[in-house]
């Protein structure tokens, strides 16, 4: 049989040819189909909140989703009322809007401001972050992959407390130990203590320290097919970053007469939905309007790759430069075999070597144990010998010293005259 010649990889790319379609066939409809199986799956999100105790975390996660996380009983807690954040939590909960489900959970963290030594303060929640990629990373090995579940953080809200200064020794430690493995999204908290210019010079600060210690924030794409109100709308999320916000889950009554969720001061009232107000809505328009896929894509495509490469890379998985080629599966199963039968070469010469060592271990000793016999044989038979020796010489003495009986005497006396005849 004649023998064919593959293709080279990507002789299918050259062969492409563009067609014009006569009629309406119907894949236009693709988006639709996904639109339909996304919103019957429905969606998932996980945020994280991180930042100094006090700060204001649990009341934005609140007002963000518009709904009582932090709720007993279906009771929400006010305010003042609610916990303090003591261990790393995550609290789930299913929201529907126009029908569109989203199972959000959210990852709080406690406020790290309380401890003496705040030096490792990043580390549980570093590894918070790395156990998430660890089980997904376990699930993707499995056999059956039916039912994989992704907690990976998709998006981590940095609290910076709003000094007006610039970033503290410790926001730039936890922030440089994370941005690799999550998308850092930094907030200043509690903004309605600082006036607008504060809030300015503020942000610049921030984004200088950011670059001067090169700790890489989330950074919403630009795409080039998007139209260009979507442009706009991008460009002005970036511009906001990091988004000076204002928590509150409660309703005040405003200057002008109407109800606001808000925080009412003897001066006015700070409007949360306000833009003139804070960046509130800024910063839930890019995480729930515009870029929570593309938050859940880049954790997936860029953040957790990168982690599982190196994780690999480390255990000593080498990179496979054959992917490029066409995989022949029994080239792939002599492989494997080759592979197995090594390991098993292998663990039966560690068998051997373990059972040689045991063999010479035990004749060792009984070498030892045997010339020990030899040593007290000698000794016995040498002790034996001399006892010998003794009662010889005692048996002579005795002899020499005792009077003789007449029987003896005449045979002496007889044997005396014999002599001398
Ligand atoms: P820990 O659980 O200790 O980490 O605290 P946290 O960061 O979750 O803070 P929490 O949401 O419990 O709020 C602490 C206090 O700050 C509460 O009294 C809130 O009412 C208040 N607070 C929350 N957000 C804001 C805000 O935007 N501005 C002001 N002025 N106060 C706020």
């Amino acid at each position: 049989m004649a023998a064919v010649a593959s293709p080279p990889p990507d002789a299918s790319l050259h062969s492409i040819v563009r067609k014009k379609l006569g009629g309406f066939v119907g894949f236009a409809n693709l988006p639709n189909q996904y639109h339909r199986r996304s919103v019957r799956k429905g969606f998932h999100f996980t945020a994280m909140v991180v930042g100094e105790s006090g700060l204001g975390k649990s009341t934005l996660v609140n007002t963000l989703f518009n709904t009582s996380l932090y709720a007993k009983k279906d009771v929400p807690l006010p305010e003042h009322d609610r916990p303090q954040t003591v261990a790393i939590e995550s609290i789930t909960a299913d929201i529907e809007e126009n029908g569109v489900r989203l199972r959000l959970t959210v990852v709080d963290t406690p406020g790290y401001g309380d401890f003496i030594n705040n030096d490792q303060g990043w580390k549980p929640i570093l590894d918070n972050i790395e156990a998430r990629f660890d089980a997904f990373l376990e699930q993707e090995n499995r056999v059956n992959r039916q039912k994989t579940i992704d907690n990976r953080i998709h998006a981590c809200l940095y609290f910076v407390e709003p000094t007006g200064h610039s970033l503290k020794p410790v926001d730039i430690e936890f922030m440089r130990r994370l941005h690799q493995r999550v998308n850092l999204i930094p907030v200043i908290a509690k903004a309605d203590t600082l006036t607008d210019d504060e809030v300015a010079q503020f942000k610049a600060r921030i984004l200088s320290d950011l670059a001067h210690h090169r700790i890489d924030i989330y950074q919403a794409p630009q795409y080039d097919l998007e139209d260009e109100e979507t442009i706009a709308e991008n460009e002005e999320i970036v511009r906001k970053i990091p988004f000076a916000v204002v928590g509150s889950d409660t309703v005040v009554a405003t200057s002008d007469g109407r109800q606001a969720r808000g925080r009412a001061y003897p001066w006015g009232t700070v409007e949360v939905d306000n833009e003139d107000h804070c960046d509130f809505v800024k910063l839930r328009q890019m995480l729930v309007r515009t870029h929570m896929e593309e938050l859940k894509e880049h954790t997936a495509d860029v953040l957790y790759e990168k982690y599982r490469q190196e994780k690999l890379l480390a255990m000593g998985v080498a990179q496979d430069h054959s992917v490029f080629k066409e995989v022949n599966p029994a080239a792939k199963m002599a492989e494997e075999r080759a592979l197995h039968e090594s390991k098993l070469a292998k663990m039966e010469a560690e068998m051997k070597m373990v059972f040689q060592q045991k063999v010479n271990e035990k004749e060792a000793k009984l070498k030892q144990s045997e010339e020990e016999l030899y040593a007290r044989h000698r000794e016995m038979k040498e002790a034996l010998e001399k006892q010998r020796v003794e009662l010889e010489d005692k048996k002579r003495r005795l002899e020499q010293g005792r009077p003789l009986t007449p029987e003896k005497a005449q045979q002496s006396t007889k044997k005396k005259g014999f002599l001398r005849a």
